[in-house]
């Protein structure tokens, strides 16, 4: 039996006051999430606040991104030991954003996935395709190749423990969600191509969808029986939404 998790990406937002006020309200209603796991993703500068106010909580927390090195010379980089430093449980890589804006390869995805793990850190690896590419039939072609840099990297154990995110990319942030059915296929889809290898692995496996999920259509989502949870971005800025979300996995 796999235990959902929902965590939210925060993205770029938030300020010391609002998230104060944020985690407030998850704090006082984390009491009504019986089932799912929850965690939340800051932007780097906050988690030593959100270690403060969580600890000790219900409630996981993590990173957006991670550097493939230990330490060094790399200005601007947020390493796995300095992650966990500050508690987290978490981190997300390979988000479509960071592929698309930060021009992120699937081969450097898959060393920030297995330095996380190496490094005791649970990887939620984002993947997913573009409106054009659902338009041109190659979802799965796209996903199977984002996957594969992990599986090719590592091997299929490096799957185990692990956390994977199917995010299409035009669902993100924009209001239109796949329907259960589109993302039930690609879920499916993705624990078929692991359980090729390694069937335990595959039925252990949990697949987040993310992509305008709302406390409106988590349910319908999260009955699906290979979708294990969510990616929130926008809905998991605000307490009330989230949690919507987090116990409509009850
Ligand atoms: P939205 O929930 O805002 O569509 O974002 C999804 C996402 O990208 C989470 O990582």
């Amino acid at each position: 039996m796999r235990q959902p998790l929902v965590a939210g990406n925060w993205k770029m937002n938030g300020s010391r006051e609002s998230i104060r006020a944020l985690l407030d309200g998850l704090k006082q209603g984390i009491g009504q999430v019986e089932v799912a796991e929850v965690a939340v993703c800051p932007p780097f500068i906050y988690i030593p606040d959100v270690q403060e106010q969580l600890q000790g909580t219900a409630i996981a927390w993590g990173g957006q991104d991670v550097s493939t090195e230990a330490s060094g010379a790399y200005t601007g980089e947020i390493s796995t030991a300095m992650l966990l430093d500050f508690g987290c449980r978490y981190v997300i890589v390979g988000h479509s954003e960071r592929r698309s804006y930060h021009g992120e390869s699937d081969q450097l995805v898959a060393k920030k996935y297995a330095a996380a793990r190496a490094a005791g850190l649970i990887p939620i690896l984002c993947v997913g395709e573009t409106l054009e590419e659902r338009e041109g039939g190659v979802t799965e072609q796209v996903v199977a190749r984002q996957l594969d840099a992990v599986i090719d990297l590592e091997g299929v154990s490096a799957l185990a423990g692990g956390v994977i995110a199917y995010e299409p990319v035009w669902a993100i942030g924009t209001g239109r969600t796949a329907t259960p059915e589109q993302a039930q296929e690609v879920h499916a889809f993705i624990r078929g191509r692991v359980a090729q290898q390694d069937s335990a692995v595959a039925e252990g496996l949990r697949i987040l969808y993310g992509g305008s999920m709302k406390p409106g259509n988590a349910a319908e989502l999260l009955a699906k029986p290979d979708i294990d949870g969510g990616l929130i971005g926008g809905a998991s800025l605000q307490a009330e939404d989230f949690l919507g979300i987090c116990t409509a996995a009850n």
